[in-house]
């Protein structure tokens, strides 16, 4: 483990951050270190994923005086980080979802955005609408009912990109853990578009791609679910076509940062393409992100850890490995709804807005530009 140190020194890019902010349609948020002060976390991986030190609680953290201070430095520390990790939380889901809704808050999102309500949640839910259920239970109804595909990398996704504004911030307690097995990988979509060649990034960045909910669809057909026809979280998210159209590449406003939004779940077709263009750029951009492990993170869970993401820029996966029949894997993720995906041509992305050098491979090749090397 290391040391973590915020991604965004102000002395250290003072200079960048000031012209970025003033040419980036929405300055990105700010920290004000109240947060780095009294609480301890720690890099998982250089690039992706932070963890508290065991004894931090979530409620402290929305109890305190400072609150709102504490808070917009949290909305930037899970952006920067993707994803972090809390251990063993008191947080009910009343306080699970003050999390997300003021992390959105503090993160900018439109005051017409709330909490989401799942097309498929449970009505029947302990939690009402606003709690999306993960369990191995329900997983195993579905799953019978699922494509059925041995390559277990087919579940990455960001959460509900079939709506219009979709998710900004995201966290999970699992109540119900299995003794092993059952963790949860989170890839990063900024490090994704760090390894593209910049002809290829120009050319994703004049695209937009179609996002639908099939499978809530195919489980509505077979009459295993009812779908909530909205609006759930947002005006924008209403009806049950359970589909929308997103910019390929989109800028995090809390970072400034662009990151690919493409997932393998949701994500079915770049719309400007032909189907066979759309299906082998897709299958790249995937492939980016499951054969890179260096841009992911595994998380081992145990009883009510917490997991807080953006789901902007972050794509995840379960991994259901243990015996279904013989323990379960049982929790709440409430969902905060956030802006309109887009694209702002005056954004960087990460490696160039924090000065740090490009991924190996993106390095070798830009040396063979620069050569002189024809590509
Ligand atoms: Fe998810």
């Amino acid at each position: 483990m290391t040391a973590d140190t915020p991604e965004s020194q102000p002395v250290k890019t003072a200079g960048a951050l000031k012209t970025r902010t003033q040419a980036l349609k929405v300055a990105p948020l700010q920290r004000n270190y109240s947060l780095d002060a009294l609480y301890k976390h720690w890099k998982v991986q250089p690039h992706i994923g932070s963890e508290f030190d065991e004894g931090v609680q979530i409620r402290d953290i929305l109890n305190a005086k400072n609150s709102d201070a504490l808070l917009q430095d949290l909305a930037v520390l899970v952006s920067e980080r993707n994803v972090v990790f809390l251990r063993n939380q008191d947080v009910t889901f009343e306080e699970q979802k003050e999390l997300v809704d003021r992390l959105g808050i503090a993160g900018g999102k439109p005051a017409s955005s709330g909490l989401h309500k799942h097309p498929v949640s449970e009505s029947s839910s302990e939690f009402g609408q606003e709690a999306y259920v993960i369990s191995s239970e329900l997983d195993k109804r579905n799953s019978a009912y699922n494509t059925a595909s041995e390559l277990h990398s087919t579940q990455w996704h960001s959460d509900v990109t079939f709506e219009g504004a979709p998710s900004d911030y995201a966290a999970l307690k699992l109540r119900v853990a299995p003794p092993e097995g059952g963790d949860t990988l989170w890839a990063s979509a900024y490090e994704i578009y760090e390894r593209l060649s910049p002809a290829f990034r120009l050319f994703l960045e004049g695209l937009t791609a179609t996002h639908t909910g099939d499978g809530f669809l195919a489980l509505n057909r077979l009459g295993l679910v009812n779908l909530n026809s909205g609006p759930r979280g947002s005006p924008e998210n209403v009806g049950v076509h359970l589909s929308a159209v997103h910019p390929v590449i989109r800028t995090n406003p809390v970072t400034g940062w662009k990151g690919v939004f493409a997932n393998k779940i949701f994500t079915k077709r770049i719309n400007e393409l032909s189907k066979d263009e759309s299906d082998l750029v897709l299958a790249h951009l995937f492939n980016l992100g499951t054969q890179n492990h260096d841009l992911q993170v595994r998380f081992k869970w145990g009883v009510n850890d917490v997991a807080i993401w953006d789901n902007r820029s972050a794509f995840h996966t379960a991994t259901l490995d243990f015996d279904f029949d013989a323990f379960e894997r049982l929790g709440e993720r409430a969902t905060s709804v956030g802006e309109r995906p887009y694209l702002d041509p005056a954004s960087t992305s990460r490696r160039e807005a924090l000065g740090i050098a490009p991924p190996p491979s993106r390095r070798a090749h830009l040396a063979t530009l620069g050569a002189g090397v024809k590509n």
